[in-house]
């Protein structure tokens, strides 16, 4: 049994400000297994307790899945003295204790970034034995050689350990933009990858994780609550 405070599941459940769950109660519009309750400190139980609004009863969700497009400049951290965090730019009405970045991208590198507070499905997607393919779009210096499409699709080779299989195709092989696929994430890896090559990255940007591609309407900064369905992408094979 977990007990959840009123206000703080109807915030939760709808996406409304805890002003605003409070204005609900406080409009008699919010009912508890049938009786109207306006006390926002009442403790519920949402795997027993019904709550309705306006007689519609309203979905918990324990965990929140947040897909975010990480602007340059900020980091991956859900804290940090200094530096404004990817946790930072959740909007208050979705904002909850315990969010983190499941999975790091670097200050500099842009595109989607999941943020949770559900820290087995973290770990779920970022165990490189899990497979789950992030997808980059990476610019570089110039042109990769098939020679060196191949020694990647082999596995690259950092810190003298052979990584798994590496996918890179052209995307626009003029302004040298290449898709690139990683099963794992080392530190650095993209940039250390090409780096080895003779190729520095110029812009790194994450367009998709598993299945699920970053949502185009999500400017830099912006970010949505995933659906149940959105969730499942990332993890299909
Ligand atoms: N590889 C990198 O080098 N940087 C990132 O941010 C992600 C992958």
């Amino acid at each position: 049994m977990e007990l959840i405070r009123l206000d703080k599941l109807l915030s939760q459940a709808l996406l409304l400000s805890r002003s605003d769950a409070k204005k609900k109660l406080r409009d008699s519009q919010v009912a508890i297994n049938g009786k109207v309750c306006k006390n926002a400190d009442m403790k519920v139980d949402p795997s027993v307790d019904i709550v309705t609004v306006g007689g519609q009863p309203i979905v918990y969700q324990k965990y929140v899945y947040i897909m975010l497009h990480k602007p340059a400049g900020v980091v991956s951290a859900s804290k940090d003295p200094n530096e404004k965090t990817v946790v930072d730019l959740v909007p208050s009405e979705i904002r909850r204790k315990g969010l983190f970045p499941a999975g790091r991208l670097d200050k500099d590198t842009t595109g989607f970034v999941l943020i949770t507070d559900d820290g087995d499905f973290a770990h779920r997607i970022l165990a490189p034995g899990k497979h789950v393919p992030k997808t980059y779009r990476v610019t570089l210096t110039r042109t990769v050689s098939e020679a060196e499409v191949a020694e990647l699709a082999d596995g690259p080779v950092l810190d003298d350990e052979k990584l798994l299989p590496v996918a890179v195709q052209a995307v626009c092989e003029e302004k040298y933009i290449y898709s690139v696929v990683l099963m794992e994430g080392r530190y650095h890896q993209i940039k250390r990858m090409f780096a080895k090559q003779g190729n520095p990255v110029v812009a790194l940007h994450r367009t998709q994780m598993g299945q699920l591609p970053l949502d185009p309407s999500l400017l830099p900064g912006e970010c949505k609550v995933l659906s149940a369905g959105e969730l499942e992408r990332i993890t299909m094979q």
